[in-house]
């Protein structure tokens, strides 16, 4: 508890009223004003920004019902005092009746469930079941059109500007840039997450431990593009803890690897959960689900056909193994699997009784155009420093890069010594072939930049 003076400071920084200790908060984060017996909250030009009911503000008012989120933690007024909590991950996690439809086509049809904390759920089913769908849905990136997402007992979507910082999402295809090394990957994600006046040591530490946590130390300097899928796949996760974020949801990160790497990206999932973080995760495979606490099984048109322990889903379905189960759900596309789960004592088991049909819900508005996290001239600056990096390690597209000024001085000697090539078009013809063959070049060397809208 923080007794509250005239005005209290809150931030990274030692001489604060409140230290937060958190790499998302800045040095000064915010200040708590009381001005004519009232409490106002000023955010003093913070980086990841302050939140008053998951919104973030620049001043609000502030109110007993008020709940102020800074980084990972949360504060209320009380009375004459600032009462603090953090969240360490100890949160539970829930979904209610999640419904997504796109160009008239249900996706999604009334997936929910409660998730224990600390807890791994396995999401599976068939191709084209929902399972990404549903990502997109739980982790707020493409919001249901209907339904609930609730975390901490907060609801997502209401307060998702705050809530976001503490959710990673591995997609399904990786975003990483093959060129660089995972340690720079790694800087480069840091320099965009974390605030301005973070200090390079800070972010140099937590670099290392999140190398250390998935077993990356030993490969800290190898190009990205010269490891394994497993290894690939773990710096893909070591990019989305370096805020350690509470919830943690992949989308296949298991698909092309071999079982041995298979098991041991699922060990290493057991293992985030076991120390405080609550994973989704997409699979195909369905060797390693015993890893998990949970399994969550969408039939075609998203809906969900069991959720329960992994050890009971075959009995459950009546099948030997998960790949008949997948057949199964596949090939009777007639049978109402969503009925028959929620009329059947595992739903009663797992998700409590049968809840009456729920009122309809209106349809969500889309939502507001989300605020970047950081101003746009720093994540300019820090992409174009990384552009360069990995420009600099494919050695070839440097050279050519570095020799294309000769060569256009040299093609336009040439070409003055050319009547037919003195008129100005033919120069501009010709430096938008080498425009052209630059930017080809370029785009094979650079690979793809991140389509998440993370970095
Ligand atoms: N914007 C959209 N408009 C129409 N249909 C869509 C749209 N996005 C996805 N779909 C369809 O929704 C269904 C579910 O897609 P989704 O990507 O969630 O499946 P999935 O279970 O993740 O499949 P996979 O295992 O192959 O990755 C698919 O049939 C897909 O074609
Ligand atoms: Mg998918």
């Amino acid at each position: 508890m923080h007794p509250v003076a005239a005005t209290i400071t809150i931030g990274r920084a030692p001489e604060c009223a409140v230290v937060l200790t958190d790499v998302l908060v800045s040095r000064h984060h915010a200040e708590l004003r009381q001005v004519g017996g009232r409490w106002q909250l000023v955010d003093l030009g913070s980086w990841n920004g302050t939140h008053v009911n998951g919104k973030r503000i620049t001043t609000a008012e502030i109110g007993p019902d008020d709940v102020i989120g800074i980084g990972h933690a949360l504060f209320r007024l009380s009375g004459d005092k600032l009462v603090e909590y953090t969240d360490d991950g100890d949160i539970g996690f829930a979904a209610s009746d999640l419904v997504v439809t796109r160009s008239g086509k249900r996706l999604l049809d009334g997936v929910g469930f409660t998730l224990p904390q600390r807890s791994v759920l396995a999401v599976v089913g068939p191709s084209g079941a929902g399972k990404s769908t549903l990502l997109g849905a739980l982790t707020g990136q493409r919001p249901a059109d209907t339904g609930h997402v609730h975390y901490a007992g907060r609801d997502l979507y209401e307060a998702y500007d705050e809530l976001r910082q503490r959710i990673g999402l591995v997609p399904q295809d990786d975003i990483l840039h093959p060129q660089l090394t995972v340690r720079r990957a790694l800087r480069y994600a840091a320099e965009l997450r974390f605030p301005a006046d973070t200090p390079a040591e800070d972010r140099e530490r937590r670099v290392e431990e999140v190398l250390a946590e998935l077993g990356l130390s030993g490969h800290a300097e190898q190009r990205i593009s010269t490891l394994s899928g497993g290894q690939r796949k773990r710096t893909s996760v070591a990019l989305e803890l370096l805020t350690r974020p509470s919830l943690l949801f992949l989308d296949e990160p298991t698909s092309g690897l071999d079982p041995g790497m298979d098991k041991s990206v699922m060990q290493t999932l057991r293992a985030l959960a076991d120390g405080g973080r609550t994973v989704v995760v997409v699979t195909h495979s369905p060797a390693q689900l015993d890893l998990c606490d949970r399994v969550l099984v969408l039939a075609p048109g998203g809906k969900p056909a069991y959720f329960g322990p992994p050890g009971e889903a075959l009995a459950y379905f009546g099948q030997a193994d998960f790949a008949d189960m997948f057949l199964l759900l596949d090939q009777s596309r007639d049978v109402d699997w969503a009925k028959r789960f929620r009329e059947s004592p595992v739903h009663a088991r797992y998700l409590g009784p049968a809840a009456p049909a729920a009122a309809p819900v209106a349809t969500r508005q889309p939502p507001e155009r989300r605020r970047a996290q950081q101003p746009a001239w720093r994540q300019f600056a820090v992409l174009c420093r990384r552009y360069l990096a990995v420009i600099a390690a494919d050695r070839a597209y440097a050279l050519f890069l570095l020799g294309l000024p000769r060569c256009s001085a040299c093609s336009r000697r040439s070409c003055r010594a050319t009547p037919a090539c003195r008129g100005r078009r033919a120069r501009r013809r010709r430096i938008r072939a080498s425009s052209s063959c630059c930017w080809c070049w370029g785009a094979r060397s650079w690979g793809s930049p991140p389509r998440s809208g993370r970095w």
